[in-house]
């Protein structure tokens, strides 16, 4: 079976990949040469990890079925396709910043932090994310949230649906520089260290992407049988 999933983030697929059964390829956006932007309009993970799965699907099999990617010669045969999404939802936010997790300082202007030296963008978006979570918990006794992964596949015309949750806490500070965006300031359930502190195999084990990823697993292996 071979599958698309649509990311090209090196990181996530080698995650993935390690994790499909035998007789499971999984190729990457850049492999089968998606170049465009796929704007996520959402408002849930499901609706955007919906809209990435439907727009790859779309550029693979040319929107008719009569696959531009899949069919005649040297066609590579996909079966299907699958994307994630990701949030971060705390409890005593009503669930946000959800579906918003990845932009979440961008929404208040005024927090955009300093950019230290050797920052890349991308690292700066993750330093003043955590410091508005840490913001928005100042005194409030609920620091609980979970990070929860929506991924949709599509395969044989059908759309499925499945999700991973990690339940935790955000601590009071910044712990450790492992991991990215809100790992040094999220504790995971059953655990007094953040992610950003936790050894990754550790983590691997027991994220929301890596519980995701198990979940759709299994919907793979019943069309094995
Ligand atoms: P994405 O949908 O995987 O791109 O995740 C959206 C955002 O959630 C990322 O930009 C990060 O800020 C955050 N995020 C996702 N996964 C993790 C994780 O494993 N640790 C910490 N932050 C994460």
């Amino acid at each position: 079976m071979r599958l698309v999933f649509a990311s090209n983030n090196a990181h996530k697929l080698e995650e993935v990949r390690a994790m499909m059964p035998a007789g499971v390829e999984v190729l990457s956006l850049r492999e089968i040469g998606f170049e465009h932007e796929i704007d996520e309009t959402g408002t849930t993970l499901e609706e955007n990890s919906a809209i990435k799965s439907e727009a790859v699907w779309e550029f693979i099999n040319g929107g008719n079925g009569d696959a531009a990617l899949n069919g005649g010669n040297g066609g590579l045969m996909i079966d299907g396709v699958f994307a994630d999404d990701t949030g971060l939802e705390i409890n005593a936010l009503c669930g946000e910043p959800g579906v918003y997790t990845a932009r979440w300082y961008k929404l208040e202007p005024t927090l955009t932090l300093p950019k230290e030296k050797g920052m890349t963008d991308e690292m700066l978006t993750f330093h003043c994310n955590r410091a508005k979570a840490l913001r928005e918990l100042e005194g409030k006794e609920d620091r609980g949230c979970q990070f929860r992964t929506v991924i949709t596949l599509i395969r044989k015309g059908e759309t499925t649906q499945v999700e991973g949750i990690v339940r935790g806490r955000i601590a009071e500070q910044e712990f450790g520089e492992g991991g990215f965006g809100y790992d040094p300031v999220f504790i995971p359930e059953g655990y007094d260290k953040t992610f950003g502190e936790l050894p990754a195999e550790i983590k691997n084990q027991i994220s929301h992407r890596a519980r995701a990823v198990e979940e759709l697993v299994k919907v793979l292996k019943k069309s094995f049988i």
